[in-house]
This record gives C-alpha cells, sequence and structure tokens, in this order.
C-alpha cells in the first residue's frame, strides 16, 4: 500500500471510530435517565409534569451517575442555588443574591430561603400556573412555611425586581441612591471641614513664627 492510501485509511478509521463514540455517549445519558426512574419513579413525574419536563435528572444532579451514589450527592444550599443559577442567569438570579435571602445564604445562613423553598424543586411551575408555589394566591402560603406572620400582603410585592427608577424597584433603587448621596456629601462636606481646620491651624502657625 502507499502512504497516501494508509492516511485515508486512517482517516476513514478515525471517523468511525468518533461515531461510535458519539452512539456510545448518548446511549449512557439517555440509560442513566432511565435507570433513576427505575428507584425514583416518583421524582420522574412530578419532573414531567413541571415546567423542566425536557430536562434530564443528571442536567441538576451532575455528580451522579449510576448508583451507589458518591458521597455529597445531596444538595446543600449554595449548591442548589448554583444548580438553578446555572441555567436562570441575569435578573433572576442577580436580584436573588441582592435579596436579604440570597445575601443570607451567601453568608452561610440554613434558615433562609433558597430558590428551590419559594419554587419547589421537581414540581416547579411558572408564576401563571394556578398550582405554581408562587402563583399570587399562593404566595402567602409559601413564605408562611418560614414566617408566622405571613398575611396576604406578601403577595402585593415583586420577589425579583430590577434596581431601576421605574418599576417594582423604584422605591428601593430611590432609597438606595438617597443613602449613596447622603453619604458622599457628608464625606465631602467632613473632608472640607477638615482642610479648612487645617489651613485655619496652619496659617496661627506662621503668623506665631513671623511675630517671634
Ligand atoms: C438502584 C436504585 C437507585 C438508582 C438506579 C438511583 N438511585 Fe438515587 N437513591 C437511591 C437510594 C436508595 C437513595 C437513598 C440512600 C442513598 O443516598 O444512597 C437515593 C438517593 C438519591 C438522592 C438524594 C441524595 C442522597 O444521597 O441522599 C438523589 C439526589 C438521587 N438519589 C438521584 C439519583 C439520580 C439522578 C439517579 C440516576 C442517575 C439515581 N438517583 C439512581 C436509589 C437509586
Ligand atoms: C431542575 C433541577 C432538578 C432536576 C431536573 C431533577 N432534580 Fe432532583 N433535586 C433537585 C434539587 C434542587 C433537590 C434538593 C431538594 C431539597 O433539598 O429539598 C433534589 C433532590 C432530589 C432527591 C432527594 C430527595 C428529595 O426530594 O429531597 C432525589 C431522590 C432526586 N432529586 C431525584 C431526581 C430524579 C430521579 C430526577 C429525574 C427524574 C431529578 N431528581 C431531576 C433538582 C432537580
Ligand atoms: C423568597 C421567595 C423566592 C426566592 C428565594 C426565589 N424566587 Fe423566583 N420567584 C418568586 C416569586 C414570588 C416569583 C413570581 C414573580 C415575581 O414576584 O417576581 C418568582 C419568579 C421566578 C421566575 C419566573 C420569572 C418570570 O418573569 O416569569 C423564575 C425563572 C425564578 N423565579 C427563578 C428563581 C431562581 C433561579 C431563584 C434562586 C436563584 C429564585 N427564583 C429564588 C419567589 C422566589
Ligand atoms: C438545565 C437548565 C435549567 C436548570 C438547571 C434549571 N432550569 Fe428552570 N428553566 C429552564 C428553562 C429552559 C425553562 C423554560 C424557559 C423559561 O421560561 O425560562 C425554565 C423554567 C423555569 C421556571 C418557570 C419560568 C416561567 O416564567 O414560567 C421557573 C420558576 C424555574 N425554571 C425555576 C428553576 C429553579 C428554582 C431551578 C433550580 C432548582 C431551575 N429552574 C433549574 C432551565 C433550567
Ligand atoms: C426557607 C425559609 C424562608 C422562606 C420560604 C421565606 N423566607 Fe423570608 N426570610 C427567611 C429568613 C430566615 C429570614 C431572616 C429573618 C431574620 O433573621 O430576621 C428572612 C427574611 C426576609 C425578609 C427581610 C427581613 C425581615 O424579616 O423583614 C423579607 C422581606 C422576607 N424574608 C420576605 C419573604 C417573602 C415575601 C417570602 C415568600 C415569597 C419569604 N420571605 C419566604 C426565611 C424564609
Amino acid at each position: 500500500m502507499s502512504r497516501l492510501d494508509n492516511q485515508r485509511l486512517w482517516r476513514v478509521f478515525s471517523i468511525i471510530t468518533l461515531l461510535l463514540l458519539g452512539v456510545v455517549c448518548t446511549a449512557t445519558e439517555a440509560q442513566a435517565q432511565v435507570n433513576c426512574l427505575q428507584c425514583h419513579g416518583d421524582e420522574g413525574s412530578k419532573i414531567r409534569s413541571s415546567v423542566h419536563s425536557f430536562l434530564s435528572c443528571t442536567s441538576c444532579h451532575t455528580n451522579i451517575e449510576g448508583f451507589p451514589h458518591p458521597v455529597g450527592a445531596s444538595f446543600n444550599k449554595k449548591e442548589s442555588v448554583a444548580t438553578c443559577t446555572s441555567c436562570h442567569k441575569g435578573l433572576v438570579s442577580d436580584s436573588y443574591a441582592k435579596s436579604f435571602h440570597g445575601k443570607a445564604v451567601h453568608l452561610g445562613s440554613k434558615k433562609s430561603a433558597t430558590c428551590i423553598n419559594c419554587h419547589g424543586a421537581h414540581d416547579i411551575l411558572g408564576p401563571d400556573a394556578p398550582a405554581s408555589k408562587v402563583a399570587k394566591e399562593n404566595i402567602p402560603q409559601t413564605c408562611a412555611s418560614c414566617h408566622s406572620q405571613a398575611s396576604p400582603g406578601f403577595s402585593e410585592g415583586q420577589e425579583h425586581f430590577e434596581l431601576t427608577a421605574t418599576g417594582p424597584g423604584a422605591p428601593m433603587y430611590y432609597t438606595a441612591n438617597f443613602f449613596v448621596w447622603l453619604t458622599l456629601i457628608t464625606i465631602t462636606a467632613l473632608v472640607i471641614h477638615i482642610e479648612l481646620q487645617l489651613y485655619h491651624n496652619l496659617r496661627t502657625i506662621l503668623r506665631e513664627r513671623k511675630g517671634r
């Protein structure tokens, strides 16, 4: 065989290997899903009737491949937030990070709310679905799992909002801006005051020297 034939043979061989590898990989992913359902059928049916019906178990449980499960297969609070925000970026994750709950969880709170405390983990529905934990009528009940005096007023606010001059974030926006300006003006006034005092002291010293 010539060198050219050899090269061609290699190329064909590599392509076939790659194709086979592709088939094997898709097969194992589908198989992983079937495997999960053998033991966790309930979770399967919950996911199927949720907004995430198109996701596979391992889209979220990225560290589980089969059984027995690795140690630490369950999520702690920070991991569960990271799972959701790996797909839900932008407004939703930013507003959560800036919220009281988000900051507390970031600082290690075991009691504060993560995404799943308000939305559920497998049975998640959008805010427009009547059965959703975050549908307007159900919000007081959702908050009440931690806030014992959750009144119907809890459903009046918006959970995920931008800090802008218009829209639901406006009061927070103006409050935040007010304090930023208050701080800046106070510090500027303080600096001017100190400078004037120093100038005054310097002049007194110079005058005293001259007078001597
Ligand atoms: C042979 C049955 C079996 C299969 C297959 C199986 N699980 Fe499990 N799973 C269990 C049992 C039993 C537990 C509870 C005890 C434990 O953690 O090992 C569990 C616990 C879990 C937990 C809770 C975390 C924990 O450690 O307690 C998660 C999450 C989970 N499984 C996800 C999955 C996913 C995703 C798959 C598919 C990739 C899967 N399981 C496949 C039997 C199974
Ligand atoms: C949208 C992301 C997501 C998908 C998709 C998902 N899970 Fe989960 N799962 C979670 C989260 C988050 C938790 C942690 C719940 C908690 O701490 O209360 C969890 C917890 C679990 C647990 C522990 C038991 C429990 O309820 O706390 C099992 C078992 C489990 N999942 C299996 C599955 C199986 C099987 C599938 C596929 C049919 C699946 N999960 C798909 C996010 C997901
Ligand atoms: C304290 C409860 C609470 C927490 C924590 C929370 N949410 Fe929400 N979420 C809500 C409510 C209530 C709504 C309904 C719309 C609104 O008020 O903004 C909502 C709406 C949503 C929506 C739909 C947005 C839309 O415009 O349709 C998504 C997606 C979402 N949340 C994802 C997340 C993710 C991801 C996290 C964690 C990073 C999270 N949520 C944390 C309560 C919460
Ligand atoms: C693998 C990517 C992925 C992960 C992980 C994921 N989601 Fe989603 N989620 C989606 C997609 C895609 C949609 C449908 C498009 C949309 O409406 O944003 C969706 C829809 C939603 C909705 C409904 C939005 C609406 O307006 O109707 C909520 C609420 C939500 N997800 C919350 C969560 C929470 C909470 C977690 C973590 C437990 C999570 N998601 C994890 C991809 C993901
Ligand atoms: C998993 C539990 C949990 C859930 C669910 C939850 N929260 Fe909270 N939230 C907390 C904790 C813990 C704090 C900190 C309380 C403290 O130490 O004062 C907090 C603090 C707050 C604060 C700021 C501090 C305060 O007490 O005024 C507001 C506002 C708030 N939550 C609103 C809500 C609303 C609205 C919902 C429902 C959409 C909700 N929370 C759901 C646990 C939760």
